[in-house]
């Protein structure tokens, strides 16, 4: 009997009855099924309830996320019964329409079957569901080693700096399935300024649901591999990360050109914090006005305040990553910054996992 397994179990049962209230008893009849089933089929399957919460408490358990007050709110998916290429690229379409909303965006998993010795393994090769290719001297250089996969697969994009990658689907070890995001799920912002009129010439947009599709989900010793999630955006990821990275779009110069910025010559100008502050702003401006669910840096601070205390007043200790909780801009302007984190792991959590197509 698999020993690891069965104590991952335990514990998550163990937790998920005495958190949500339901009695003991019930507890320890559960556990004499997972127990049974593990010994006769060296696995186990969770109820739709215990995917439900593991999934909820894997998010609120996500160190570096600074949207975790709104961890019980995630819709579940539950798509575990799909077995094709085709039934999983359809679950993903309805995954993006859910999660648009018209605007509203609305934070969801979709959870695929679990891996489990014996069973072909599924797994998206995408890193988010939206994002842009990567070329040479092109788009997102983030991209650029799945892209030439998805060229090999036979895909071709048009050679921009916002080419949508296909979707990538892979079962077992067949060749993977590839699709191009459907157009009603090309949901994408073009980004102005609110009053510097030449920020336009720039040409900028983004997509609007950041959906990570390459994580495992972890829940009481059962691995999801592909488990797709989005919440929505916090300005500074686009604004201060995204296009200004010098290793991603890198248009802190042109934003400053725009701006008429002279002094580009000397950092003590400050003309990159100049640039990155507008950049920012365009970035809020222009989804507030495409009706599109994003927050900036500040709010996002508070509601995390507030998901600390309810932690504290639960009674569970609060666990964050300070590197990645603290915004990239004006950090010290959160209370984030000025307190400390225990960085422990725990489970159910969402981990990083080996790209399929670098095996
Ligand atoms: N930082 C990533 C990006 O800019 C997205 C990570 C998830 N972000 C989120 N708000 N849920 O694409």
């Amino acid at each position: 009997m698999e020993k690891q397994l069965w104590q991952k179990a335990k514990e998550f049962i163990t937790g998920f009855y005495k958190e949500t209230g339901k009695n003991k008893h019930a507890a320890k009849e559960r556990l004499q099924l997972i127990h049974d089933e593990i010994e006769q089929t060296g696995t186990y399957t969770h109820t739709f309830e215990e995917l439900e919460y593991g999934a909820r408490a894997a998010w609120r358990n996500s160190n570096r996320c600074i949207g975790r007050l709104f961890w019980q709110t995630l819709h579940i998916f539950d798509e575990r019964k799909a077995k094709t290429e085709e039934e999983v690229l359809k679950a993903l379409e309805r995954h993006v329409v859910f999660a648009h909303n018209e605007g509203k965006i609305r934070p969801a998993i979709t959870v695929f079957r679990q891996s489990t010795g014996g069973q072909e393994e599924l797994r998206i090769w995408n890193h988010q569901l939206l994002r842009y290719a990567g070329y040479e001297n092109k788009g997102d250089p983030h991209s650029r080693s799945f892209t030439k996969k998805c060229e090999a697969l036979g895909w071709q994009g048009a050679g921009s700096d916002f080419d949508l990658l296909p979707w990538v689907v892979q079962i077992g070890n067949q060749e993977p399935v590839w699709k191009d995001v459907p157009d009603h799920c090309r949901i994408e912002v073009r980004l102005f300024h609110p009053f510097i009129q030449a920020f336009k010439t720039l040409q900028l947009k983004w997509y609007a649901i950041p959906i990570i599709s390459d994580m495992r989900l972890e829940i009481g010793g059962i691995e999801y591999k592909a488990a797709p999630f989005n919440g929505w955006y916090m300005g500074t990821e686009i604004g201060a990360r995204n296009l200004a990275d010098e290793s991603r779009y890198n248009k802190l110069s042109a934003v400053a050109d725009c701006m008429g910025l002279d002094g580009t010559a000397h950092a003590s100008t400050l003309w990159k914090d100049r640039a990155l502050i507008e950049l920012n702003a365009a970035v809020l401006h222009s989804f507030k006005e495409a009706g599109l669910t994003i927050v900036d840096h500040h709010t996002a601070a508070r509601q995390h305040r507030i998901f600390e205390q309810n932690e504290e007043a639960a009674g569970r200790g609060v666990t964050g990553d300070w590197t990645w909780l603290i915004p990239p801009v004006s950090p010290a302007a959160t209370h984030i910054f000025h307190r400390s984190y225990e960085n422990t792991v725990l489970s159910p959590n969402f981990f990083y996992q080996k790209a399929p197509y670098k095996k």
